[in-house]
This record gives C-alpha cells, structure tokens and sequence, in this order.
C-alpha cells in the first residue's frame, strides 16, 4: 500500500523523517511532499534519501524554473490516484485553514483535493493558535468531511509557552494510520518462531538431498508477522531470499541442525510455525570422502530424520502450533491424520501437485484444518495474502484478534 506523508511548515516537520521511518516499517510504500514553509525547516534531501523517491515540492517545477514542468504540472493527479492514504504532519493553524477552505494553491493542497483516498492530519502549532476559534472551526469543518484528525499532545511548546499544540507522539499517528488502511497490529506481544525453506542432507562432501522448497511461504508470514508487531524468530533453510530486516534470522542447513535451533529458541517463542520442508529421511553414512563414479548401481541407506514439528509438541505448553502439510493425494484426509498426529493446533494444507500451489511458487492454494473438526478450503491467492490469512488464525486462536496491543 502506498501513502503519501505532507510535511508542512512548523518546527515539528523534522519529526516527519520518523513518521515515514515508522510507516515503512509497516511494510508501506512512502512518498513525501513538502510545502515552501517546510522546506525552511527540513531539507528535502532528508526525505529522498528516506524514501528514495524525488520529494515533490513544486507544482510547477524547480522554483523560477522556465518554462514551467508539465510533468510537475499533472503529478498532484498522478500521485493522488495512486494513495491509498495521505496523512499531513506536521499541519500547521495555516495549512488546515486552507484545507477547510478548499484553496488549492501549492501542491500538497491541491493533492488534498484531488485524492479520494482517506485524509489524516496531525495538527502542531501554537496553544493560542490551537485554541483559536477560527482553527477549531476548520478542524470541526475537517472532521464534518472525513478528515481524521490526530489530536496535538499537551507539554512544553517550542514557542517557549505550554499547553495543547505539540505534534502527537509519532508512533500515534503512524498507528492512526494504519488503522486507517486496516493494517492490523494484534500480535504485538507475541514471539512467532517460524521455519522456512528446505533442509539439505549431505550425501558426501559435494552432494545433498533435497526438495524444491523456495522459503517463499515461510517468509511471507514472516513479514506479515511483523507488520503485525509480533517479534519473529526465523529459522530457515538455504534459500535465495533476504532475511526481513528486523526479523531474527538463524540459518540452518540440515533437519539436525534445525531441530536444534528450534529447541534453543523455543522457549522464547509463544507461537512456532513450521512452513519449511524438512527432509524426512537422510543419508545414513554420508560419505566423507566425494563417492566415485563406478560401473555398477549405487544404493544410498536412509535414516529418518527428527519429526521436528512432533517433538516440539511435546513441549507446546500454552504455545500455539501451525504445521504445513505437503500432499499429493487425499488432501484433507492425509493433513487431518497429521494435525492429530503432530499435535498441532492448526495444519495449512496444500495440494502441491495443483498448478499454483505449493513449492517454488508466488502463490498457493490450501485447506486450514482446525482441531475442534472444522475445515476450511482457500481459493488460490498469494503466499502474502495467504499468510495474513493465517495470521487471522493465530490471532483467534490466541484471543488476540481485534485487539490492537501495539507499542
Ligand atoms: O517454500 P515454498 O517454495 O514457498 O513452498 C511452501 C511449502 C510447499 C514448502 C509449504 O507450503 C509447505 O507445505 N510446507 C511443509 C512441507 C512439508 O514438509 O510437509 P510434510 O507434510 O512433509 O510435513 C508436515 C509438517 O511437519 C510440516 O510442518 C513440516 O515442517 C513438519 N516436519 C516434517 C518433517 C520433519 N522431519 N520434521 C517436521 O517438523
């Protein structure tokens, strides 16, 4: 989702730069338009190197720029149609004034009119000029329009005076944000230990068994996890994907290796979810040497491996468990035997013979098996949608949902 952060000119439009921090952390896509006021107080270069975007400033181009930019010139339209919300902090007395008014004289207002996306301001002024009738009137005539209106704190004023005016703490209007785009926050408070990707069995120095599994799907529920404001243990297998900034990554090779890493962070962890694909059987011997090439067949023993999602059962305590189930025949049947049989509290089962589901892939098709008997069949969605769905289950299921325990 895209929102577009309106900085205009007061003291406060340094504490933008954390504002568009926060929202892309959230997972938002963040662009930045300035009013002539505020670029006295903030340069625009703060914001580009934040956003990596060109910060609109202009309606028509550079300053005294001739002849005027057409490109400039219809961008309020262009970026007004691609928000999904626009929120203006810090708002100065003058700028909700002209937003009451419907004055549409510089970008950042004319962007305001010509949005149809939600509106949220985050007023920060003076106590006198807070109070003021006439700015108490454009904000009474705001809220009258839909604007959403992040009320000032009260404290110490950069005027020198005290009283109501200061911007709202930051993390407030970020929240108001998110609310706004129904981005939820309801596992804040909780520990999700999730594994992804495949495991690697070695067979000799240079050669290993393994599975298609791209981490894809373990992945995208680590990254849904923390938009929610879970903290998030990923353990994962080798796979070609960056770690999510700010998850904790622990990389593991093999089932062995992952069991163990599973048990350490374990008793962190109020919630695990097992989206990876761990072997089930290894090379009994691996070879210390590299095998050689011969003339005749070559038969490889197999061990099985640690049933890991079973172990950790045994140890679930209050914690919520979701197993994945990789099957090829009798979907609902095979994943109901393995949900009773690996304790878990929720299996996500997917066909991974269907075009579009299962491994390597962006998106999947899956049945959510629960404990009490119910089931429920999925349409074919991507693996980020699909994680948020999942992450609707675990909110239920740890009475979480609905609840927002942000910050
Ligand atoms: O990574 P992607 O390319 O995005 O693909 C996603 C996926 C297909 C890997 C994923 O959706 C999935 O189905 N993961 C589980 C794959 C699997 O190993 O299924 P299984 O039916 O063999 O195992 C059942 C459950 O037991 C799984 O939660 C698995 O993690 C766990 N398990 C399996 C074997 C083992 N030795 N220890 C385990 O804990």
């Amino acid at each position: 989702m895209r929102v577009a952060v309106g900085v205009t000119g007061g003291v406060a439009a340094y504490k933008a730069a954390e504002l568009v921090r926060l929202l892309q952390q959230e997972g938002l896509e963040v662009e930045v338009a300035m009013t002539r006021a505020a670029r006295e107080f903030v340069t625009p270069l703060t914001f580009a190197a934040l956003t990596g975007r060109k910060v609109i400033t202009e309606m028509f181009g550079a300053e005294n720029a001739a002849p005027a930019n057409v490109e400039n010139a219809i961008e309020h339209i262009a970026v007004a149609q691609r928000i999904d919300a626009l929120v203006i902090a810090p708002a100065t007395a003058d700028f909700l004034a002209r937003m009451a008014n419907g004055l549409a004289d510089d970008f950042l207002s004319t962007l305001v009119l010509a949005t149809k996306a939600p509106v949220i301001v985050a007023p920060a002024m003076n106590v006198n000029m807070w109070e003021h009738a006439a700015t108490q009137e454009n904000l009474g005539r705001l809220r009258a329009r839909g604007v959403r209106v992040v009320e000032p704190g009260e404290g110490y004023l950069a005027c020198g005076m005290t009283g109501a005016g200061r911007l709202a703490e930051i993390e407030g209007i970020a929240r108001a944000v998110c609310e706004t785009l129904g981005l939820k926050h309801d596992l804040a408070g909780e520990t999700l230990l999730i594994t992804a990707g495949p495991t690697r069995e070695e067979v000799d120095p240079v050669r290993y068994l393994t599975n298609r599994s791209s981490g894809k799907m373990g992945y995208a529920l680590a990254e849904a996890a923390l938009r929610r404001g879970a903290r998030v243990i990923l353990v994962s297998g080798p796979v070609a994907l960056a770690p999510p900034e700010k998850v904790e990554f622990v990389p593991v090779r093999t089932a062995e290796e992952m069991r163990k890493a599973m048990f350490e962070q374990l008793p962190q962890a109020t919630v695990v979810l097992m989206a990876a694909a761990v072997a089930d059987y290894r090379p009994a011997n691996p070879a210390v040497q590299k095998i050689k090439r011969g003339t005749g067949p070559l038969t490889l023993e197999l061990a099985p491996t640690p049933d890991i999602l079973a172990e950790v059962a045994t140890q679930k305590g209050s914690r919520t468990l979701v197993g994945f189930a990789a099957e090829t025949t009798d979907l609902a049947e095979n994943a109901r035997g393995k949900l009773l049989r690996k304790g878990a509290d929720l299996l996500v089962a997917n066909d991974v013979t269907q075009q579009g589901a299962g491994f390597d892939v962006d998106t999947n098709i899956v049945t959510l098996l629960r404990r009490d008997g119910s089931q429920l069949e999925l349409p074919k969605m991507t693996k980020q949608d699909l994680a948020s769905r999942i992450l609707d289950e675990v909110a239920a299921l740890r009475g979480t949902a609905g609840r927002d325990r942000s910050r």
